[in-house]
């Protein structure tokens, strides 16, 4: 597991694996490390939280050991309820981070502390129509606060325009250390707004893996990210 957590307050561009072809997803991970890209958002979803089913931790193990060798981070999006039941079988797996839908537990506070005693960074996120209040608390056992820009269930959604104005209150409750991290519909023409509003983990899955250069996708939407004021590594 990667022990500095640096990667949660850099400004990064962080592919949403959901995207990736399955049949060749070591290979794409490869070449998008290669392209520069260090931590890998991981979506998990399990047919109650949301309609669809994805994938387990299975698929965190299956990459963890290359991309913690060149220095990068697994964040976990656990579209799942309850998902502390299962915590203790991504932190084998090699999770860097854990986050949790403050809609989808009986509480918060519990599971994130289960979290963080597993040794995984823990982060709290919440739907489209949640109001951020709803998060107000438990921003305080976070260190990762994801705010979704569309409704979890599917990749390939249109960004969801309030995003920006409800990115500036993640912020607010973001202290020293913290990421904000954003994901939906992030895109060549998203990503800049996104930035100046708040976030600094900007996850991509469609604008990056659904490209015919993902490699190539991924450094455009870097050098968007630059040209708005940003310093990346
Ligand atoms: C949606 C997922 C997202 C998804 C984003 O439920 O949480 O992480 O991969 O996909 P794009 O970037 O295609 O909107
Ligand atoms: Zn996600």
């Amino acid at each position: 597991m990667a022990r500095d957590e640096s990667w949660l307050t850099e400004v990064q561009v962080c592919p949403s694996i959901l995207a990736a072809d399955f049949g060749a997803f070591r290979a794409q991970v490869v070449e998008l490390m290669d392209a520069g890209a260090r931590t890998f958002h991981v979506d998990v979803m399990d047919g109650h939280f949301v309609p669809v089913i994805t994938f387990g931790h299975e698929v965190v193990e299956a990459i963890a050991d290359e991309v913690h060798s060149r220095g990068g981070a697994l964040a976990v999006h656990m579209m799942v309820q309850e998902p502390e039941r299962l915590a203790a079988d991504y932190a084998k797996a090699g999770a860097d981070s854990f986050t949790i839908h403050v809609e989808a537990t009986r509480d918060i506070h519990r599971a994130l502390q289960i979290v963080g005693e597993l040794g995984m960074v823990p982060g709290v996120t919440l739907n489209p129509a949640t109001p951020v209040a709803a998060i107000a608390e438990a921003a305080r056992y976070a260190r990762n606060l994801l705010c979704m820009s569309v409704s979890p269930g599917w990749g390939g959604q249109a960004f969801i325009g309030a995003t920006l104005e409800r990115l500036p209150q993640f912020r607010a409750l973001a202290g020293a250390g913290v990421g904000v991290e954003v994901d939906g519909g992030i895109g060549p023409d998203t990503i800049a707004g996104v930035y100046a509003a708040g976030a600094n983990r900007l996850t991509a899955g469609s604008a990056i893996y659904r490209q015919p250069d993902p490699g190539q996708a991924y450094v455009d939407l870097v050098e968007r990210v630059r040209a708005a004021g940003a310093t990346i590594a």
